[in-house]
């Protein structure tokens, strides 16, 4: 092994695909990160809306330390407890009765894709397999969810895509009326664009989607991948919207850093899957469980789902300090603490330069396309760390605005 492991390093023996920053964290407590050099960093980023309680939660160090003692893998073959306890709290607090457990966002995604064929094939007829989805949406990186997904920019250049996929613009009832059909199998959306932007479904949207669904017999798909477990501000978003899908996914915070996902659906969804159709070696991992069962008690709490408005209120009041100055920002979007600030029209095209200044000024924030600058912090974060983030980020926009 080279030492000392540098950033270099990165460059010469990993897969080309990524841009990361140029220092490496090594240790992180609550929204706050040190690199190697100790240099202590505020994240506004939390792993992409991953990190929902922070770094190294105690409540979640304990309950993977607790697990790693008793057993760590048994694959699908044999089932286990904490799978089970996990399960059973989703359910308890969803629409759903079936639980689907993965390790990333795109496979549980992936899953959710084959089921909706799959029931439809099985229920009504092996020509009723068309998916709509929407322009700008994000799904995974596997080929039928980067399909799904609506940006070319990550579906291109791979050859041939699964068939019988159909894109029309977000929030365009009338788009999604003129191509729906008896073949429709299923619309899958996320109720708030993540990776697109930050933009959030209309709830005459949503609701005129389940209508179409129930009318032609097509099922209805929420990824909540990104917007679940608690960072818009409930559970889930489709309980603020009162309006219930057929099929949702989960992933990011729903292990709080360690990697895990799930497909929740109803009973009669479920109803055409048998043993064999579909599976995973590591989906339902006990250590990830856990560690996932412990995050979902603290995310579910009164306290958390109600402190995040709260916490996003002072995310804006301290943005709209910094656009006071600079008067860089035209609207904020998303909801809760999936909180998006596009840029005016004359900084469009430089979220990125913002979020290099951000890093060096010690601050971790990211971009939704290249217009939006996004904040997924820990829904814990502390008032005092918001603002002491913030006042890191005014001093990187004015490095921006300056030069
Ligand atoms: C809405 C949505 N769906 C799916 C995914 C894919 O998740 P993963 O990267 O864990 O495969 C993401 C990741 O950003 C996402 O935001």
């Amino acid at each position: 092994m080279k030492s000392p492991v540098t950033r270099a390093l990165f460059d010469e023996i990993i897969l080309p695909v990524y841009a990361p920053a140029q220092f490496i964290p090594v240790k992180g407590r609550g929204s706050r990160v040190w690199d190697q050099n100790g240099e202590e960093y505020i994240d506004f980023a939390g792993g992409i809306a991953v990190n929902a309680l922070g770094h190294c939660h105690p409540k979640l160090i304990e309950a993977l330390q607790t697990q790693s003692e008793k057993i760590w893998h048994v694959s699908n073959v044999f089932t286990n407890e904490p799978a089970l306890i996990l399960a059973q709290k989703l359910i308890d607090n969803t629409f759903a009765d079936r639980v689907f457990f993965a390790n990333s966002g795109a496979e549980a995604n992936e899953a959710a894709f084959k089921l909706v064929r799959h029931y439809a094939i099985e229920k009504y007829s092996p020509y009723k397999t068309k998916i709509i989805a929407f322009y700008q949406s994000f799904h995974g990186r596997t080929l039928f969810t980067v399909s799904v997904g609506g940006q070319a920019k990550y579906s291109d250049g791979f050859g041939p895509k699964p068939a019988d996929i159909i894109h029309v613009p977000f929030n365009d009832l009338d788009a999604v009326k003129a191509v729906i059909d008896d073949h429709t199998c299923a619309v899958v959306l996320e109720p708030v664009q993540g990776e697109g932007g930050l933009t959030s479904a209309t709830p005459q949207f949503l609701s005129g989607l389940r209508e179409l669904c129930d009318q032609f017999n097509a099922l209805l798909v929420f990824d909540e991948v990104q917007c679940g477990m608690g960072r818009t501000g409930s559970l889930f978003t489709y309980q603020q919207y009162g309006i219930t899908p057929d099929i949702l996914t989960s992933a990011k915070a729903l292990g709080g850093g360690f990697p895990i996902s799930a497909m929740l659906t109803t009973h009669e969804v479920a109803s055409v899957m048998h043993p064999g159709v579909h599976g995973t070696t590591y989906g339902g991992n006990p250590l990830a469980c856990a560690v996932g069962s412990a995050a979902f008690d603290i995310i579910n709490s009164p306290e958390v789902l109600a402190g995040i408005n709260h916490r996003r209120s002072i995310f804006i009041e301290e943005l709209e300090k910094i656009n006071a100055k600079f008067n860089i920002f035209r609207e904020y979007r998303g909801k809760g603490l999936l909180l998006g600030a596009e840029l005016h029209t004359p900084w469009h095209g430089k979220a990125r330069d913002f979020l290099n200044s951000a890093t060096e000024n010690k601050v971790m924030i990211l971009n939704a396309g290249p217009n939006v600058l996004r904040f997924t912090p820990s829904l814990i974060i502390s008032d005092v760390d918001i603002r002491e983030g913030m006042a890191r980020f005014s001093k990187a926009v004015e490095k921006v605005v300056i030069n």
